[in-house]
């Protein structure tokens, strides 16, 4: 029996990110072998020729499980019947654009899109937001799509995530395979906190990384908290390649499961856990099963961690009072 296609789309699809994402997902990357894929790309009316060219390359590649590739600059068509939406396309700062007004750019393209996945995807819909700002927009996008279940719209953290599995092997001397339960809390800038007062190595508990408080707060947690700044500044454009890797490491984990004894670091709806007000897009430590995230509980919060978490709350919350005053949130 021939399996159902899973539907994709990707917004954004003709920029950087998407150009190295949509070729991953159509070669089986993240669904997997045995899954055909059928590709909707959302671009907006002027980036549609290019959005056609990179259609035209995948075609090229002759992906067996893509059934068929279509681009829209419509979002009601482009999320019609989707079951994972990848939400990459947003409004990039620009010179004497202040944060307010690119939370006002990107308002006007996230709520849309959030009705637009809410009265048009499929109902097992799920959403990562990738665009920046990534936890603002991700708000949007939940506030406009009543009827999609709270913790299928995510903000994207996995990159954050990555970057602090590498710096943390290179400075063990361990592969990046033996560090586990690293979490990135909070929002995807640069107040995020990543923690490593849970990591362990090969499968151990470790304060090889704690015991050196001096790296950990003054190299560590700023360089990864940085990092896409440094990269901007060195490449001149912000990461591509490393973002994508991340996406899809993200949405493979969603639909297929975390690694057992591992965790994910995840920005979604806060249900209230570890006093992250409700309702907050925050990023938390959470395992995947059955397709859905479950907020990892019990984890021991010391005041250090607490301090740099709270700093990252009170940005999102801040975000979020900027969002409300323009009127794309309730
Ligand atoms: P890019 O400028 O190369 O591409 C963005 C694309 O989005 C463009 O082709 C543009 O036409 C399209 N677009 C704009 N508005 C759209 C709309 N309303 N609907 C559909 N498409 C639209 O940018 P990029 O390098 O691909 O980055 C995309 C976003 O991802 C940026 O906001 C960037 O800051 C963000 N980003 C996030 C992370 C993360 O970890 N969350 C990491 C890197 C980059
Ligand atoms: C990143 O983390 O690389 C990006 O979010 C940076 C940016 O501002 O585009």
């Amino acid at each position: 029996m021939v399996a159902t296609p899973i539907r994709v789309t990707i917004t954004g699809a003709a920029g950087q990110i998407g150009y190295a994402l949509a070729f991953r997902i159509a070669s089986g990357a993240v669904f997997g072998p045995e899954v055909p894929v059928s590709l909707s790309l959302l671009e907006v009316p002027q980036a549609v020729r290019v959005a056609e060219g990179v259609a035209m390359e995948i075609h090229d590649c002759a992906f067996d499980l893509l059934t068929d590739i279509n681009i829209y600059d419509d979002p009601s068509k482009a999320f019609h019947g989707a079951n994972a939406a990848l939400l990459v396309g947003a409004r990039p700062r620009s010179k004497g654009m202040d944060r307010a007004d690119l939370l006002e750019a990107n308002g006007g393209i996230f709520a849309p899109q959030g009705k637009a996945l809410n009265d048009h995807a499929s109902d097992d819909v799920r959403v990562l937001v990738v665009g920046n700002p990534a936890n603002a927009n991700a708000a949007i996008v939940a506030a406009n799509a009543p009827d999609i279940p709270a913790g299928r719209v995510n903000a994207m953290m996995r990159l954050d995530q990555n970057r602090s599995i590498a710096q943390a092997a290179e400075y063990a001397k361990v592969s990046t395979a033996a560090i586990s339960r690293v979490t990135v809390w909070g929002n995807h800038s640069d107040t995020q906190f990543p923690d490593l007062f849970h990591a362990q190595i090969n499968g151990e508990d470790t304060d090889v990384f704690t015991s050196d408080m001096d790296w950990y707060e003054h190299s560590f947690i700023p360089t990864v908290a940085n990092r896409g700044a440094a990269i901007i500044e060195a490449r001149g454009a912000s990461s591509a390649a490393s973002a994508a890797a991340a996406a899809i490491g993200h949405t493979r984990e969603w639909f297929n499961g975390s690694k057992p004894g591992n965790w994910a670091s995840v920005a979604m709806l806060s249900d209230g856990s570890y006093g992250v007000p409700e309702g907050l897009m925050c990023s938390f430590p959470a395992v995947s099963k059955d397709g859905d995230w479950e907020i990892v509980q019990g984890l021991e919060i010391n005041d250090i961690a607490r301090k740099y978490i709270d700093a990252s709350l009170a940005e999102i919350v801040h975000e979020r009072e900027a969002v409300r005053k323009l009127g794309f949130i309730r």
